[in-house]
């Protein structure tokens, strides 16, 4: 007897058989393929690769990276010589394994064996690198040519998916007007030279209206770039020489220094939202003040630094939940709901008559910053940086984080204190779903005039959808319980 015969008539339990191996297997295959986050919008993460070098507990090496968290991962920073068109690395000793370097790219794109869903991408830029030379670069046809080729040569020579633009910003800090043109013919002549390839372009954005106004043609970049990752931070700092918020989620209405600003103009402008990704800062701003420490107080022109960042002005989450989490530090903190922030000051200091406040965003406002940017439907968000999330897991959990959802009656349980704002990007994102689900309308009587099949379909589909799920979480229910 054949196989063939069996399989037709005489065994009909072999074809059950045949078939349920092979649902299981791909089901098994789909189950431990999800090595990321288990939504399917984006989750960027910025490491600021400096970060290394920080003191104590502040040090943040690739090792400490949790790829399971994040869908994307972006190396920050290389730069750029001008001389010769090119990318370059900035600080070969960590990025590269020449002479005994410690081969900072290709242990971030090494992660993809463990973890295949993880996209990694190279950024060039950053604020330091200014905008001048990335000026000259793209009002060239000749130098913008080599760069577009050498640029693909050098992330493929890593193992990198994509290339991140951080150009900051077009037409700003000794750019020029032309830069705003010149930058989509960078964007068109990457897209072309990538698609060979099917490498990802993606570029951080500025979120102040001026900027968004001179330095970008908003419809032409958004149809060479894969994702636009919105920085909506830096609403407010100590430049401003009184006591702001970083990163306010909404304002009055005449003030455009708001997140929701600053997507909803972007939208209006023609950005798509499947490719808008809505950044989230892991870290506040500072203020030295001898007033009480409130909102708009005046304050010095240069904000306090922390003892990991070191850097005026500026406090990562992990230095600001450490201090609050000290019971004898003597600060206290203030939620504010219109622009889901927190202020947190200190004690007067006896000497100096100061008063130290920062402005941050809590796990509250996270998960309210991705409610909000599930509710526009964007792609997903992104994050500066992951290097200052509390990524040791060395403070308390903050017990108000889903405050503000109405479906949520307790949080989600966490196997890990470590990295809780990224952890709250996750949970909310899938919290949102529910939370924006609005009540069904009654059946409508128009529903027979709609073409023959069509909502029959949409309800079988439906239905596989329903089951499949069904499957899958008994499936999944079963994994969880074998690896505890
Ligand atoms: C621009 O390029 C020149 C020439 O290589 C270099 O000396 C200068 O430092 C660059 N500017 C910045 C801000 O990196
Ligand atoms: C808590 O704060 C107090 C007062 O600033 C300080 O002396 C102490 O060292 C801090 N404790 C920790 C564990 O950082």
């Amino acid at each position: 007897m054949t196989l063939k015969s069996a399989v037709r008539g005489e065994a009909p339990q072999l074809w059950l058989l045949l078939l349920l191996a092979s649902i299981s297997s791909s089901l098994w295959a789909s189950v431990a393929a999800r090595t990321g986050p288990s939504h399917d919008k984006v989750v960027v993460c910025y490491i600021s690769t400096w970060a290394v070098y920080r003191p104590e507990q502040g040090a943040y090496a690739i090792d400490n990276f949790d790829p399971s968290l994040c869908t994307h991962v972006v190396y920050a920073f290389a730069g750029l010589d001008i001389t010769q068109a090119a990318i370059k690395s900035l600080d070969p000793w960590q990025d590269l394994k020449e002479e005994y370097g410690k081969g900072g790219y290709e242990k971030l794109t090494g992660l993809k064996r463990s973890h295949p869903h993880l996209k990694v991408s190279l950024a060039i830029g950053g604020w330091n690198e200014g905008s001048a030379n990335y000026s000259i670069l793209v009002a060239n046809d000749l130098l913008r040519g080599r760069f577009v080729k050498q640029v693909s040569t050098f992330i493929r020579k890593y193992g990198f998916d994509g290339l991140d633009l951080d150009w900051e910003y077009p037409t700003q800090r000794k750019g020029k007007p032309a830069d705003r043109e010149n930058f989509v013919l960078l964007t068109k002549e990457l897209r072309e030279e990538f698609d060979e390839h099917g490498l990802l372009l993606t570029s951080a954005i500025g979120a102040s209206k001026k900027v968004i106004d001179e330095a970008y043609d908003v419809r032409q970049i958004s149809r060479y770039l894969d994702y636009l990752h919105i920085m909506c931070y830096d609403y407010h700092g100590s430049w401003d020489q009184k006591v702001g918020y970083n990163a306010p989620l909404s304002a009055p209405a005449d003030d455009p220094l708001s997140v929701k600003f600053s997507i909803d103009y972007l939208l209006k402008l023609g950005a798509p939202r499947e490719k808008l990704v809505m950044g989230l800062p892991f870290y506040g701003r500072t203020f030295k003040t001898v007033a009480a420490g409130n909102l708009n107080d005046n304050s010095d022109g240069v904000g306090f630094q922390g003892p990991y960042t070191r850097e005026d002005g500026f406090l990562g989450y992990n230095e600001i939940c450490k201090t609050l989490s000290n019971q004898t530090s003597g600060w206290t903190r203030q939620w504010d709901p219109q622009t889901s922030q927190v202020l947190a000051k200190s004690e007067r200091n006896i000497f100096t008559q100061e008063v130290h406040v920062v402005t941050y965003d809590s796990s509250r406002s996270i998960a309210n910053k991705v409610l909000f940017a599930m509710s526009r439907r964007l792609a997903g968000v992104m994050v500066w940086s992951v290097d200052t999330d509390d990524f040791l897991g060395n403070c308390l959990l903050d017990e108000d984080t889903y405050e503000d959802f109405q479906k949520v009656t307790a949080a989600p349980r966490r196997l890990s204190q470590n990295y809780p704002l990224l952890r709250t990007i996750n949970e909310a994102t899938v919290l949102a779903v529910d939370e924006l689900t609005v009540p069904e309308l009654p059946p409508d009587d128009s529903e027979n005039e709609i073409p023959h099949g069509s909502i029959a379909d949409r309800k079988n589909a439906g239905a596989t959808v329903l089951s499949l799920g069904l499957v899958s979480t008994a499936v999944f229910t079963l994994l969880h319980r074998m690896t505890q």
